[in-house]
């Protein structure tokens, strides 16, 4: 019998570097691929400025080094000017990821004296008709390019972020080059991914495989087009891959998300993991829940991994893929991700995408409360 003694101690967690604050649910917009949950945060239940400001110091305390200021829409919070300069004072690298509608010279100016370091401004298409029609919001578009210009009028750095799907996958060159004639320094091209509102819709945003592999081409040949003016991060839809994304770099390793009312999540689509327990950072600190919470400590490292990641020499590169499509697939958050060709279930997950991209559905279930939030 081997005795405590001759354990060897659990390895200390890695520290994490990255933070999502998710600020509030509340969103002017109702995007039918948005990855927050389906029953949304109210204001009447989000943290206040004191506990925001607390967990933001103890965020630094504990090694992170950016914080991504997101939600929602986060600019839908008053308080987000004094958020960001107690960031600022701790020494927290600042990104604000807004949808911009809504956000006025005013405004922005104020966010910018406050001391934000980057702007990540989401398009829904590279078009008004695309992104009026996604965000079910009409007039978005024109509101998004104003702000785009303010920021780089304002000297600050601009990510355009788009999610692509099958109504606006085909504008990948026109979403970059909107990038560029915005004075972008970088693009996200983030494929959609299924979960939360995304995972509802999947019937009408999932592309053809197709369509999947000629963006692929797109993106590369425009990466080595426009090395050194544009940075082109690629978010690669894994229903038609052969190896799993490296979700979040390994659960527990890198991030941690806070939501609107103080839940720390190891992903935001985490709460669909049922069983697990989220603490809270009204009743812990931030290291407490990255150091002892069960949710964290869950699927962190490669000890819970099924035979199949185990004896694989992926194990630590993909960290066996994703825990919440290995749940919203296989019922298990514990199973190897479908998308992985070595999975019993890669040939399922194909069969259903190939089926949800061939339905030719374009009405979508957009994103909202689910009784009208009558302080949004
Ligand atoms: Fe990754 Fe597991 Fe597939 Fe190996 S078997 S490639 S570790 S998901
Ligand atoms: Fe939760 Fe991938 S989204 S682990």
């Amino acid at each position: 019998m081997v005795s405590e003694a001759t354990l060897s101690p659990r390895p200390a967690p890695p520290i994490p570097y990255g933070m999502l604050a998710e600020l509030t649910h509340r969103c002017p917009l109702q995007c039918p691929y948005c990855s927050n949950p389906v029953e949304l945060d109210r204001r009447n239940v989000e943290l206040d400025t004191e506990t925001w400001l607390r967990v933001f110091s103890e965020a630094a305390k504990l090694g992170v080094l950016q914080v991504h200021l997101s939600g929602g829409e986060p600019t839908a919070r008053r308080d987000l000017e004094q958020m960001i300069r107690h960031c600022v004072e701790v020494g927290l690298y600042t990104n604000l990821i807004t949808a911009g509608v809504g956000v006025t010279p005013e405004r922005l100016q104020s966010i910018s004296d406050a001391g934000i370091d980057h702007v990540q401004l989401s398009f829904q298409g590279a078009t008004a008709e695309v992104t009026d029609k996604v965000s079910n919001f009409r007039g978005a578009h024109e509101r998004k390019l104003a702000v785009a210009r303010e920021v780089r009028r304002l000297g600050l750095p601009l990510t355009v972020n788009s999610v692509v799907h099958r109504a606006n996958i085909h504008q990948i060159p026109a979403f970059i080059e909107l990038a560029l004639e915005l004075d972008a320094k970088r693009i996200e091209i983030a494929h959609s991914q299924y979960y939360g509102w995304a995972l509802r819709n999947r019937g009408a945003l999932m592309p053809t495989r197709d369509q999947v592999f000629w963006a692929l081409d797109v993106v590369e040949e425009a990466r080595v087009r426009l090395k050194g003016r544009l940075t082109i991060d690629a978010v690669v839809p894994d229903y038609y891959a052969k190896y799993p994304k490296p979700c979040m770099n390994g659960w527990g390793r890198q991030s941690l998300n806070v939501t609107p009312s103080g839940r720390v999540l190891p992903c935001h689509a985490a709460e669909t993991i049922p069983n697990l327990d989220f603490w809270n950072v009204r009743d812990h600190s931030l290291s407490d829940v990255w150091l002892n919470a069960p949710s964290f400590n869950a699927f962190r490292g490669t000890d819970w991994m099924p035979e199949l990641c185990q004896s694989c020499e992926r194990k630590e590169v993909d960290w066996g893929g994703c825990r919440c499509q290995a749940m919203a697939i296989a019922g298990d958050a514990a199973a190897t991700d479908p998308a992985c060709h070595k999975s019993p279930l890669h040939a399922h997950l194909l069969a259903l995408a190939e089926a949800d991209a061939a339905t030719g559905e374009a009405e979508y279930d957009y994103r909202r409360y689910s009784v009208p939030d009558r302080n949004n």
